[in-house]
């Protein structure tokens, strides 16, 4: 979608994308410095291949600090980006047949690279009733002795849902039941959430399950550094020596200088998250009022990420502009785009239909003007 979008942008057309994943914000300047003052320094070499020593400690402190989990830096595990984490992970577990519990809908990267590593992507539905949250009984159902992993990704990306440390300690209690069954949190997104919300972590909430859990995060989101591409993770070390090992046989070394910038965001101030948690909240509440009043869509108030994920069930059979018969949430996202030039990413991607989700990662006037756009191209829909 957002190559659609660029593509029509080229051509002239006035359009909002609002399908990208980053913050609109810029990298702070303390972190940029701390790479240009590691380029001076001459760090610019191969380093260990899962993270230079003070990044690893940066991490352990991190974890300590704002998780209360104590992992050494051995336990700890640097890539290029949250991705390669989760990536070195499913690949040097997952085996040929074995089963992924993933509540849907999903971050698109998760089942591929579980059928990459040979295993069983297995969907397990959320409601929007629930909004977004899966529940203990369905997580039970899911499990069988194929499972190996339950990924888990709070706040989330398509939804924005993040679980209270009770809605998590009923999923953790079920997989007390299951111990065969490991657990991988994707905790990207742990420091957007808004109106006092308090993120937990799987380990956290219940540290019987830290022998079995592998707890990835990093700096992508939270520190405006999607493009520097350091993400990390900390679970048993026989578990971050397995994906050192494949790591080693790929990319090496994450870049030497996005480590040293990624030393300078964990240990350095922290005062702009707060600053840029503010902007983003009262985008949400922009976009989430205003896709209530466009006719069909409803859309629930996630408690964090920077992403909305609203119902098109209300435009589904309804004739667009165009004079096509709006048939799936992809017709909805096509449509859309071609009459009003908004550019959002449909739900199929996601795994939950009939959705779309919204990035509000960007300025808020033109937020206004795309939710402004999308009443009307549902208001005209016959
Ligand atoms: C839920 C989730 N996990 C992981 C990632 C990957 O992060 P990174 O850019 O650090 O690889 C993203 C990026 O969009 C994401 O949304």
């Amino acid at each position: 979608m957002s190559n659609k979008a660029m593509a029509l942008k080229g051509e002239g057309r006035d359009i909002i994308g609002l399908s990208a994943g980053e913050p609109d914000f810029d990298t702070p300047d303390n972190i940029k410095e701390a790479a240009i003052a590691a380029i001076r320094r001459g760090e610019t070499k191969y380093t260990a291949v899962d993270g230079i020593p003070e990044l690893k400690k940066a991490i352990a402190a991190k974890f300590k600090r704002e998780n209360g989990l104590d992992y050494k830096p051995a336990q700890v595990s640097v890539g290029t980006g949250g991705k390669q984490v989760l990536f070195n992970a499913l690949l040097a577990t997952v085996n040929p047949g074995d089963e992924v519990v993933i509540p849907s809908p999903y971050w698109v990267s998760y089942p591929d690279i579980v059928l990459l590593a040979g295993g069983k992507p297995v969907p397990v539905e959320t409601t929007l009733e629930d909004k977004f949250k899966l529940k203990p009984e369905v997580l039970a159902r899911a499990i069988t002795p194929r499972t190996k992993w339950l990924i888990f990704n709070s706040p989330s990306n398509p939804t924005g849902a993040a679980y209270t440390g009770v809605e998590l300690k009923m999923l953790t209690d079920v997989l007390l039941d299951h111990p065969h069954v490991w657990v991988l949190t994707d905790d990207m997104y742990e420091h957007l959430v808004y109106d006092e919300f308090q993120f937990v972590t799987p380990a956290q909430v219940e540290p019987r399950l830290y022998e079995r859990t592998l707890t990835m995060n990093g700096v992508s989101k939270a520190y405006c550094m999607t493009g520097w591409r350091i993400g990390y993770g900390a679970g048993p070390e026989a578990l971050i020596k397995a994906m050192a090992k494949l790591q080693s046989q790929s990319t090496s070394n994450p870049s030497s200088i996005a480590q040293w910038a990624a030393v300078e965001a964990l240990n350095g101030p922290q005062d702009f998250i707060p600053r840029h948690n503010k902007v983003f909240k009262e985008r949400r509440d922009l976009v989430v009022s205003m896709l209530n009043q466009a006719k069909g869509i409803s859309c629930p108030t996630p408690e964090g990420a920077f992403y909305v994920y609203p119902s098109c069930a209300g435009s589904i059979g309804r004739k667009a502009p165009s004079g096509n018969v709006i048939g799936t949430d992809e017709d909805f996202a096509t449509e859309l785009l071609a009459a009003e030039g908004v550019a959002v990413v449909h739900g199929a991607a996601f795994g939950m239909s009939p959705f779309f989700r919204i990035s509000y990662a960007t300025a808020t006037e033109l937020l206004e003007d795309a939710c402004r756009r999308i009443q009307r191209f549902c208001g005209n829909l016959r």
